[in-house]
């Protein structure tokens, strides 16, 4: 028999994505999977209960029935302690589970020996690029952040040339130029915004650049190393933050919009834009901040919140993707796809999970009963389990080489 999924409604508040789509359900069937999805999952994402049906699912009403049986749950977020208790022990649990927010949800999985994988970590190499959910969920929130902006901008974006007089383009300051921060800048753009954009990793000078925007920033000694091998932007001296305070107080004061993008993975966010900044922008200017949710960017923001100060619109909106819960889903469930073809066996239609392998050694939080990633407290190697090992054991050899060889390329490609 092959793999049984369950999909489950979302329970967070402002949740509306959800793990698959009608084409995922399609193809997982496809597959040899039996996939059952909780009524009214999709209702957020415009997937309905007949078009999951059309696609092959099973549409159950309550959540306990949804993941009793299930060996492998497909979420958006992290469920909490009481739907865990649902799930039976042994089965696999795919989300994305902010565990860097969410303090308890691996103990939790641990406790109830459930295996998680959190899909924020997929590995950024070139192989995992299909199941990059920090990509596919920013470019979205990048995009949406600017036409936030505009909902309460009181002038337009592109410059108008009329009988009664020029409106001017707005001038729009993207900082942090990473994947929402360029499709941030790419957005503004398109709406015939002046663009600038700042980051600390050198390699987003000529990404803004070739963008149309022109790149701000402070490029010392300490600039020229600030990229992590992951990608990433490490945490800039005290030093540093004051040069960049110093530049970006000067810059801020004349634009219209900023949009901040700025995190640092498993830190709060840096602070940029301070009061007195905010206090210095022209009545009327609007600055997002979608780092909101790691702590914000600008002091001034509010978590969920839409604030006014000094005359200036600040706006906190938590979960931009699910503002745009359609492609959201889509994209996300297009994500999962792609995870679960590497653990799935195309031939027994069974999970066989190489626990050796560099995605899954990124994904995998838990596995039998303990925490086992390196970033949580677990061993950087998690040992093979014993039915796998046996039944490795039993595979021909070139099989064995080829699912443990290594990424053709582990280099990022932009
Ligand atoms: P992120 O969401 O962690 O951070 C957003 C941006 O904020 C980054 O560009 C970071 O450098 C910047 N930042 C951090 N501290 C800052 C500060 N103090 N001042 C100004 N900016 C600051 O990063 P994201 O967007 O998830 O990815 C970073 C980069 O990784 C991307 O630009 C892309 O080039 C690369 N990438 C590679 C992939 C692959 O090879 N598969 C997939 C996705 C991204």
């Amino acid at each position: 028999m092959g793999i049984q999924l369950a999909i489950p409604k979302e329970t967070k508040e402002d949740e509306k994505r959800v793990a698959v789509s009608p084409e995922t359900v399609k193809r997982f069937v496809a597959n040899g999977a039996t996939v059952t999805v909780q009524s009214n999952a999709g209702e957020n994402a415009t997937y309905t209960d007949s078009a999951y049906k059309d696609a092959g699912a099973k549409i159950t009403e309550s959540y306990s029935d949804t993941v009793k049986n299930a060996h492998v749950i497909l979420k958006v977020q992290a469920p909490d302690a009481e739907e865990l208790k649902d799930i039976k022990k042994g089965a696999l649990l795919i989300a994305m589970l902010a565990p860097f927010t969410n303090k308890d949800i691996l103990k939790d999985c641990a406790q109830t020996g459930i295996d998680a994988f959190s899909m924020e970590f997929v590995p950024r190499i070139s192989r995992a690029q299909s199941m990059d959910v920090l990509s596919s969920q920013s470019n979205l929130a990048g995009y949406k952040a600017v036409l936030d902006a505009t909902e309460f901008y009181p002038h337009a974006m592109p410059m108008m040339m009329t009988a009664a007089g020029t409106v001017p383009p707005a001038k729009v300051f993207v900082m942090g130029a990473g994947v929402a921060g360029l499709q941030a800048i790419a957005t503004a753009r398109r709406l015939g915004a002046i663009v600038s954009a700042t980051d600390v990793r050198p390699v987003a000078k000529e990404q803004v650049e070739s963008l149309g925007a022109s790149f701000i920033a402070v490029e010392d000694e300490e600039f020229k190393q600030a990229e992590t091998a992951g990608g990433y932007a490490k945490e800039m001296s005290a030093e540093y933050k004051k040069k960049q305070a110093e530049l970006v107080e000067k810059h801020i004061a004349k634009q219209d919009i900023v949009i901040t993008t700025a995190l640092i993975p498993g830190r709060p966010a840096p602070k940029l834009i301070s009061k007195a900044m905010v206090k210095s922008m022209k009545p009327g200017s609007v600055i997002v901040d979608l780092a909101v949710e790691a702590g914000g960017n600008c002091a001034a923001a509010e978590a969920g919140k839409v604030v006014v100060s000094d005359n200036v619109t600040i706006i906190g909106h938590l979960n931009i993707p699910s503002r745009l819960a359609a492609d959201a889903s889509a994209l996300y469930a297009k994500n999962l796809l792609n995870l679960m073809n590497l653990i799935i066996d195309k031939e027994s239609k069974a999970l066989n999970i190489n626990w050796e392998d560099e995605i899954i050694q990124g994904v995998c939080m838990t596995r039998d009963g303990k925490i086992v990633h390196p970033n949580f407290g677990g061993k950087p190697k998690a040992p093979a389990k014993t039915e796998e090992k046996s039944k490795k054991e039993k595979e021909p050899k070139e099989k064995k080489e080829e699912k443990n060889s290594k990424p053709e390329s582990s280099g990022k490609t932009k």
